[in-house]
């Protein structure tokens, strides 16, 4: 079998299983084989697979016929820009999870803090911290997260991105064991409820980390815990920038009034795809 022939079976292979972007992914998978550029695949398609190649190529396409993602198949993701490793201790980077990088970038410049002291709490990946640390250059940035498998993700994606000296990895129960103040406190935590939870598609359900996406039954649990030990890591000033899903815009609001001081500002911002998806909270006083 030649890499012509290689990619129209594992295309086909794909298709019959229903895998929507059977093309790309049979492209991803034999390019990932061969250890070469996707482009490149075709240059030289009539090459032969090596016995080995045949058999490691199969594989890969009977897990993603099987629905696991592919990200975890080819063992990375991109996020804003920078390549990072992820493995299934870790939620695969979203891309609307970007509007929090563009929104904290954005307020950190125009504050012009010159060093400024960032958390990004249940960082998986590191995806936000990463994309944070590697856009501020002066920033001091800690990432916790309570899953040491995450943890040993995210340390390893700031190692291979020269990142590691400005960053440090904690393992913690949201804030519990940190201390601060922080001038920004970034999070993507689980906000999926039980119910959301039920309908997801099986390619997220059977293999992404359940600590990644279960937000309890409303969704709010951790933003809850977060909410209320807020006050204890901050100054005047501190803003924390969250995910959040579409349908807990009216919660999350009811949480912030019901938990912090009155002269605390609230504000939500949509995705890219127009979707309210991130909470702005800025503490004034405490
Ligand atoms: C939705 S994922 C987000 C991962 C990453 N920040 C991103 O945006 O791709 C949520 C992360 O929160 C972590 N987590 C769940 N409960 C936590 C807790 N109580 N304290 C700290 N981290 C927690 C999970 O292990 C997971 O890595």
């Amino acid at each position: 079998m030649n890499v012509r022939q290689a990619l129209s079976n594992g295309t086909q292979l794909l298709r019959d299983f229903r895998v929507q972007s059977a093309e790309i992914d049979a492209e991803l998978l034999l390019a990932y084989t061969l250890s070469r550029e996707r482009a490149k695949l075709y240059a030289h398609n009539e090459f032969p697979l090596t016995l080995a190649q045949r058999r490691a190529y199969k594989e890969l396409l009977a897990r993603r016929a099987s629905s696991e993602p592919i990200a975890y198949l080819l063992g990375r993701k991109e996020f804003y820009g920078l390549p990072l490793q992820v493995s299934r201790h870790v939620l695969i980077p979203r891309p609307e999870t970007e509007t929090i990088v563009e929104i904290a970038l954005e307020r950190l410049r125009a504050g012009g803090s010159q060093k400024p002291r960032i958390i990004d709490v249940g960082t998986g990946s590191g995806a936000i911290a990463l994309a944070l640390a590697s856009n501020l250059k002066k920033a001091r940035v800690t990432a916790v997260d309570i899953s040491n498998g995450a943890l040993d993700v995210a340390r390893e994606n700031a190692r291979v991105l020269r990142l590691a000296q400005r960053m440090r990895f904690k393992r913690s129960d949201l804030l519990s064991e940190v201390s601060g103040p922080f001038d920004l406190i970034c999070a993507n935590l689980p906000y999926l409820t039980n119910e959301q939870l039920a309908s997801l598609p099986s390619d997220i359900r059977e293999y992404e980390p359940r600590l990644a996406l279960a937000g309890g039954p409303d969704g709010l649990y951790w933003y809850e815990r977060l909410l209320r030990q807020l006050p204890s890591v901050s100054e005047p000033g501190t803003r924390l920038i969250c995910e959040i899903g579409p349908n807990l815009r009216a919660g999350f609001e009811q949480l912030v009034q019901n938990l912090l001081p009155a002269s605390t500002k609230l504000a939500f911002h949509k995705d890219m795809a127009g979707r309210i998806r991130v909470a702005e909270v800025q503490l004034a006083s405490m």
